[in-house]
């Protein structure tokens, strides 16, 4: 698969937001990443269906929709997804994780789950055949500016890794929280395919958002 870069939009000054989209668009980027956080699931209140409208009357990148809110299921319906959009759910947050993951195929989304940092791979064991995407959260979910938390890495490797041995390599692996300039490298060799690109990199102060990305792009490439 071809590597990707995600820019995070809840890094994304509100006065910026339509020139970096410009930027984005010429760029090439696949997926905008967006964080809807519910203060429940998640120390945070972040973005929502509003956000997600008005996005969409200003460019036709699909977007990649991270849900850190309790029982997803029950809130779905709220949401209009397109039909190439990668709609993320994670396991820790309901108890109905089968029926979530059908409700977004039934939207004709593509399916994707989130693991915490410290949820082990075997919660995949009996979804495998339903997703067509892991995102693994390499910080605590919730905040912007944090520090990957230790032995992330590795888990990128071990999820490549159980992938392939039970043969679904064609499940994509997304990259979620402190990927910076320093750590994408590794992350892209130990099997990542999708970066979710935030204050670490494109989104940092001292970098324009287009150099950010090509920056970013050429290191991802291994
Ligand atoms: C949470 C978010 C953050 C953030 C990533 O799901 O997606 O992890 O935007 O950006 P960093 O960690 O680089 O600030
Ligand atoms: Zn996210």
């Amino acid at each position: 698969m071809r590597k990707q870069i995600l820019p995070s939009m809840m890094c994304l000054d509100i006065t910026e937001t339509l020139d970096a989209i410009h930027e984005m668009e010429k760029e090439n980027i696949e997926y905008l990443h967006i964080d809807i956080m519910d203060g429940v699931f998640v120390p945070n209140i972040m973005m929502g269906t509003r956000y997600i409208e008005q996005l969409r009357k200003i460019t036709s990148i699909p977007l990649d929709i991270h849900l850190m809110i309790e029982n997803p299921e029950q809130k779905i319906d709220w949401f209009e997804f397109e039909k190439e959009e990668r709609v993320i759910l994670h396991v820790e947050s309901t108890v109905h994780i089968n029926r979530a993951i059908g409700l977004i195929k039934k939207k004709g989304a593509i399916p994707v789950v989130a693991l915490n940092p410290e949820t082990p791979l075997a919660v995949l064991d009996y979804l495998l055949n339903d997703i067509e995407g892991v995102l693994l959260m390499t910080v605590n979910p919730g905040n912007a500016g944090q520090t990957m938390v230790p032995g992330m890495l590795n888990k990128i490797g071990e999820l490549r890794d159980y992938l392939d041995n039970k043969g679904y390599s064609n499940i994509s692996i997304e990259v979620d929280g402190n990927v910076s300039f320093e750590n994408a490298g590794i992350m892209s060799k130990k099997g990542a395919e999708l970066f979710v690109a935030g204050s670490s990199s494109i989104f940092s102060k001292d970098i324009i958002i287009s150099e950010g990305i090509k920056k970013l792009r050429s290191i991802v490439i291994v």
